[in-house]
């Protein structure tokens, strides 16, 4: 029996979460998934019912479960309160508590969703990039960091990009573990030309590139790396980067798919356990209204079943049925396009359990 974590969070994460569930429900009332779901609280909702965005007790459930499913944290009532209390200090300590310094997160564009990027079909169809982002170091975790005033008077902030090699070189090995299952290419993105810190990061990277001599290893600056993004993305197969230039490429990528609502992702530890989360945020301005696209935490459940769960075979169940009920024109509101059938989060949700239950 494996335990599964479900944090809802915050905002959208609530209603995208829920359906989430119905699919992880579905393979264990149907097909036999020897699972038990526990909920917790994290981000403002946690901070709202405990006074802090990861209680003792939401991380104690997430380090003993198996895996853990997260929604998204933060929104406007919380963005004027103490930096060390926001809701995304609850996401960020789960990730530095759990360990999980490698997260993986796909941009694939389903063929029915084509017309939905903001990029040409012949520039996007066939996408399929695996962004690989350092997600326990870097300018996120850094020390020393905070805001100092000077001895003139004035503030000033700051915060400090660190990488040992043994950080390096780890993401570099799940990087070229996951290329050799794919095309066999690592695009390795950093900012050697400017920053110290990636010169390292690049000098690592090639050096690991040695012990995986079928991989194809390739270095590009981070600025290139956003305009080739755009411009040609389908030359990329595995990219592999820090924390912040990950956070920001992985955004751009989710953009070529059509939409961010169409993305999961896995945060995965040293021995394969995993966090799995959309990897869109908590969408404050459409909360509540069961329109946000809950596609995207559904595939996460998918990711969790070949990564962590070792059920390959009930992934692809989820990912063919996300698939049919594109195929039959179901569409939220974000990859509506006319002549398709604008569909709420929860018929979504009870729409992609239907076409498994036909399967
Ligand atoms: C993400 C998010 C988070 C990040 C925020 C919510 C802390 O943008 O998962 O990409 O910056 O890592
Ligand atoms: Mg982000």
């Amino acid at each position: 029996m494996k335990k599964i974590a479900i944090l809802p969070g915050d905002g959208i994460g609530q209603e995208i979460v829920a359906e989430a569930v119905k699919v992880l429900e579905c393979l264990r009332d149907d097909h036999g998934l020897d699972v038990v779901l526990e909920q917790g609280l994290v981000g403002g909702t946690a901070y709202d019912a405990t006074g802090t965005p990861l209680p003792e007790e939401t991380l104690k459930l997430a380090q003993e479960a198996d895996a853990v499913l997260l929604g998204a944290v933060g929104g406007y009532q919380w963005e004027s309160l103490d930096i060390a209390v926001r809701p995304e200090k609850g996401l960020l300590g789960l990730r530095a508590e759990l360990g999980l310094f490698a997260n993986l997160r796909p941009a694939i564009l389903y063929p029915q969703l084509a017309d939905a990027s903001t990029l040409r079909p012949e520039v996007v169809s066939g996408l399929d990039i695996m962004i690989v982002r350092e997600l326990t170091g870097g300018i996120y975790f850094g020390q020393p960091r905070g805001v100092r005033t000077l001895d003139n008077g004035e503030r000033q902030g700051y915060n400090t990009l660190v990488y040992s090699e043994s950080e390096i070189r780890r993401i570099g090995k799940v990087a070229f573990e996951i290329a050799a299952k794919r095309q066999g290419r690592v695009c390795s993105v950093d900012k050697a030309n400017v920053l110290e810190c990636t010169e390292l990061w690049r000098e690592v990277m090639t050096d690991e590139a040695g012990a995986h001599p079928d991989i194809e290893l390739s270095h590009m600056y981070v600025d290139n790396a956003a305009m080739q993004l755009v411009r040609a993305p389908k030359q990329f197969d595995v990219m592999v980067t820090t924390n912040m230039f990950g956070d920001i490429l992985s955004d751009c990528a989710a953009m070529l798919t059509g939409s961010i609502g169409m993305l999961p992702s896995a945060s995965l530890d040293e021995n394969g356990k995993g966090m799995y989360e959309p990897i869109h945020g908590s969408a404050p301005d459409i909360a509540g209204q069961n329109v946000a696209n809950p596609l995207a935490t559904i595939l996460s459940v998918a990711m969790m079943l070949r990564y962590t769960l070792d059920a390959p075979a009930m992934a692809e169940r989820i990912e063919q049925a996300v698939s049919t009920v594109l195929d039959e024109g179901l569409r939220t509101q974000d990859i509506w396009s006319e002549g398709t059938r604008k569909v709420s989060t929860s018929e979504m949700g009870d729409a992609v359990v239907a076409a498994m239950r036909r399967q």
